[in-house]
């Protein structure tokens, strides 16, 4: 079946919807998504929103943009940390306009809480500066976009599984889906195709990551030749429930709660004497895993997976209850504890890619160095890099990446469209999806995803997690090619069309292959330590040699890397102390 849309949505979160209420206004916009979008990872989104509102105290956007850098490690395209975090204070007013019910203080402002790395006046101490709904503020932004996409009119394709994108040279066509209830595949012809399909938090073992978060977005694009940026750069979210990646939202460490070890020290005074537990997230991290392995954490064993202790105690009830009511009860479901009488057993959980698809700030895919536009394809979200994240994102500048980016993204689709002829596609585009369905399908003996599924994710987890080295990260390379080899065998065990899910997992599973080949491949040739990429062998940042943004390109069982330029046009790149 051929559909035409002017505009098409991959994706529910809040960049999707975001850049589908803009779009809408002058075009004929669907969103697409694998899930009922409500449920989309952006609801998973605790502790807040930033904008240098200056509610509570003084702040500044310049400030903003400035921690965003240096946070970054320097590896920040500045005039776009800029365009983030001026655009920030409009976009939460827009919010909180279409109906979002961020928390307030006394006399009726939209109240702000402290996050990992926001200063005053370029770093003197910490600011309040992230916006927040108790610690649902992406759920709230999710309801807020979706009920204002409904009032637009957007058209939604739920439980349909991208597959693949149509692209003749530079220009994007269209889409090939695969519709979940039916099993059978669609071609959607579009003038302007978004991704905004979120992370790929899976490709660990642990994790903050939804199942869904399977990057179906980057994968399909790097399949059809577009390269994928700063891929080795992955966060760890420090404070992950011990044993399940859970998230404990940075917002417990932003209204005073406390890391110890098993001494009950406040270690991070140690390592980030000015900023303590809301230090930028790559070194609280790293902090925590240092703990552990000197035998400092609370079993004190030194094994990798022992933990240490976040204190929200002194807290007392009725905060917890009231700005932090989720965590409360993740920690009772979960833990079996109540965070007012007992200290939360935490360890760094994977939860966040800073690299992804690159795209200028208008949200246009660029095919490479020389920042050749794809036509008609756009990105935005995790899914995206514009680069305002560099090596290391701040907590709360995600949903706001999300906002900003995907409105911008909306908004210059929104003129696109409209001098933009409609392509043509025909049955044939769909040829490439249906001969790697129709081998999952063929009905051949084959042997089950799930244990490809789960050495690929141990593999990544020890090998490509905080700390690293040449000789974990090539072994990596060869196992998970090795493992993309077993993945041309693999053959679904339930043969029914529809709501396949073994065949959904198996597709999702591609897909997380070809992104932890790339990451692997991307963090074994940058021979240094910035942000979140840690190497042991490198242990200092290089601009020297390595001030520079990778382009991964997937060329079938070969990562080609090639590098570009880091706006450095703000500020000089400093070594970070906190
Ligand atoms: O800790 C948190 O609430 C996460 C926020 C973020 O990743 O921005």
């Amino acid at each position: 079946m051929i559909h035409q849309f002017d505009t098409i949505i991959v994706g529910s979160g809040g960049a999707g919807l975001y850049a589908a209420l803009e779009a809408s206004c002058k075009s004929k916009t669907a969103v697409l998504s694998k899930l009922y979008p409500v449920r989309s990872h952006t609801g998973a989104a605790q502790g807040g929103i930033s904008a240098a509102l200056g509610n509570v105290e003084e702040d500044k956007p310049e400030w903003h943009a400035f921690d965003t850098v240096k946070g970054g490690d320097y590896l920040v395209d500045q005039q776009a940390a800029k365009i983030l975090t001026e655009e920030a204070v409009q976009a939460v007013y827009d919010l909180e306009n279409r109906g979002l019910p961020f928390n307030r203080t006394p006399e009726g402002r939209i109240d702000q809480r402290r996050f990992g790395g926001h200063t005053r006046n370029f770093g003197e101490g910490p600011v309040r500066r992230a916006c927040y709904a108790a610690d649902r503020t992406g759920h709230m932004i999710l309801q807020t976009l979706y009920q204002q996409c409904i009032k637009n009119d957007v058209s939604f394709f739920d439980e349909f599984q991208v597959v693949d994108l149509i692209l003749e040279g530079t220009v994007c066509s269209g889409l090939v889906v695969v519709e979940l209830a039916t099993g059978e595949l669609h071609i959607f012809a579009a003038k302007a195709v978004l991704f905004a399909t979120g992370g790929f938090g899976r490709i660990f073992k642990i994790t903050s990551n939804a199942y869904a978060n399977t990057g179906d977005g980057p994968a399909v694009c790097a399949r059809r030749g577009i390269p994928l940026e700063d891929m080795e750069f992955y966060q760890f979210h420090p404070t992950g429930i011990m044993g399940l990646g859970i998230l404990i939202s940075e917002a417990v460490r932003g209204e005073g709660g406390i890391l110890r070890n098993r001494d009950g020290e406040r270690f991070m005074e140690r390592y980030s004497p000015t900023l303590l537990d809301l230090a930028p997230r790559d070194i609280v991290a790293r902090s925590i895993q240092t703990e552990v392995l000197e035998g400092k954490g609370i079993r004190g064993d030194g094994k990798i997976d022992d933990y240490v202790h976040l204190d929200a105690t002194h807290l007392g009830a009725d905060v917890l209850g009231t700005k932090l009511p989720d965590i409360t009860g993740f920690c009772k479901t979960y833990l079996g504890i109540n965070p007012a009488d007992k200290p939360i057993p935490v360890l760094p959980t994977a939860h966040y890619a800073m690299g992804g698809i690159p795209t200028d700030t208008d949200g246009r895919v660029l095919l490479d160095k020389d920042g050749t536009v794809v036509d008609g394809l756009y990105a935005a979200g995790e899914c995206a890099c514009v680069s305002v994240h560099g090596a290391n994102r701040l907590g709360t500048n995600s949903l706001l990446d999300l906002v900003v980016f995907g409105r911008r993204a909306g908004l210059h689709i929104a003129d696109y469209v409209n001098q933009a002829a409609m392509p043509a596609v025909d049955e044939s585009d769909a040829a490439g999806a249906q001969s790697w369905i129709g081998r999952l399908t063929d009905g051949s003996e084959g042997p089950h995803g799930g244990y490809i599924s789960d050495e690929m994710q141990t593999t990544m987890m020890e090998k490509i997690g905080i700390y690293r080295n040449e000789r974990d990260m090539a072994a990596a390379v060869q196992e998970i090619k090795e493992l993309r080899q077993r993945y041309d065998t693999v053959r679904v065990q339930d043969s029914s069309k529809q709501f396949n899910t073994d065949l959904l997992e198996l597709i999702e599973l591609g897909n997380l292959l070809d992104l932890s080949l790339i990451t692997a491949e991307s963090a074994l040739k940058r021979q240094e330590s910035r942000g979140a990429h840690s190497r042991e062998d490198y242990p200092e940042r290089d601009d020297d040699n390595w001030l520079k943004h990778t382009l991964a390109y997937l060329d079938g069982d070969e990562v080609r890397l090639d590098y570009k330029e880091v706006d450095t046009s703000i500020w000089e790149p400093k070594p970070r102390s906190y």
